[in-house]
């Protein structure tokens, strides 16, 4: 299997070379600017994904493409940008991979595409644990670009027959930030409760890049109406000490239906985003834990 990751120089991007090199799966990392370390089974390609004709020549020749490059936050640049990044770059990708009969792309999707995190409104989920039939209600630039960008490979798959997976992954826990992400959870450590709205799912980079895998090597077995999915990709519990039920007292009062009671009474901190969807099709586990966090990178 040809494998070319983009945003292969990115926090993210880091782990799935690592990840794919882990099981001999090597591949050519995209980005623009070449990667501070890579794995010595990986190549580096250098290109501007903002440039169809570049995309495509440099597109041809792989199996499977891993769409990860991207601005990943609303934050630091102004929203035409990110907007404009983002739909573009992965209109060139996928359309690219058409134009080359690229077999499938792995799309870096977002939990932000919901709607819920990140925004500045609060809204409150139809029912819980949220999964991949709810609906998504972004409202801020990155998190439209997200949700766009999946509906981009939807129909991609759809019109052209391109596989499509969308990993819908919450916050992402790196190595660049493990010092700040330490002292966010401290309080928590301690019994203390969040104060803001938010539902507190994080997933490690380790667990991300697992899902990338096991998203190239899953199988479409023919019998789907389209050849896509969407699965969303968090640890397997938040990071609040808090049961996520007692959490969504806290923000909405009147906390939305559970559709699933057992979810939680299997397990009071699993995510507001339903994982077994992943577990299930994918044979996502995630394996790293908050409370373990300063162990995280001596493990990798
Ligand atoms: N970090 C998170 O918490 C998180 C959560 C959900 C989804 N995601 C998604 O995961 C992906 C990776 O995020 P990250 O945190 O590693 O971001 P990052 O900024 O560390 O990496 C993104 C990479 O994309 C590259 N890139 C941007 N524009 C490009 C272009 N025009 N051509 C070629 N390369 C380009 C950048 O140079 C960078 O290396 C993004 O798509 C992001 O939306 C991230």
């Amino acid at each position: 299997m040809n494998i070319l990751l983009t945003g292969g120089a990115g926090n993210v991007g880091a782990y799935v070379s690592r990840e794919l090199s882990g099981h001999n799966m090597p591949h050519t990392a995209l980005d623009m600017r070449e990667p501070a370390t890579m794995p010595e089974s990986a190549q580096f390609a250098q290109c501007d994904l903002m440039d169809l004709k570049q995309t495509c020549e440099i597109v041809a020749g792989y199996d499977v493409v891993l769409h990860l490059a991207a601005i990943p936050n609303a934050f630091q640049d102004p929203p035409a940008h990110v907007m404009g990044v983002n739909m573009v770059t992965c209109y060139n990708v996928l359309e690219a991979a058409r134009r080359n009969g690229i077999r499938r792309v792995v799309y870096a999707g977002s939990e932000s595409s919901t709607g819920f995190g990140i925004h500045d409104a609060v809204l409150k989920p139809r029912y819980l644990p949220i999964d991949e039939q709810h609906p998504l209600w972004p409202h801020e630039s990155y998190s439209f670009t997200k949700r766009f960008g999946e509906e981009m490979l939807e129909n991609y798959a759809r019109v052209f027959g391109i596989e499509g997976i969308s990993l819908r992954y919450c916050g992402v826990w790196t190595r660049h930030i493990q010092s700040e992400l330490v002292e966010m959870v401290a309080p928590f450590k301690r019994g203390e409760k969040a104060a803001q709205p938010w539902f507190g799912s994080y997933v490690a980079g380790q667990d991300v890049a697992q899902a990338v895998r096991l998203a190239a090597q899953y199988h479409f077995n023919g019998g789907e109406e389209i050849p896509f999915e969407a699965f969303f990709i968090t640890a397997a519990n938040t990071f609040y000490a808090e049961p996520t039920l007692d959490v969504m007292k806290r923000i909405y009062g009147d906390p939305p239906e559970v559709r699933d009671p057992a979810y939680y009474a299997n397990n009071p901190c699993a995510s507001a985003f339903d994982i077994r969807k992943a577990q299930r099709l994918l044979g996502y586990a995630p394996r790293y834990d908050w409370r373990e966090i300063e162990k995280w990178e001596a493990e990798t």
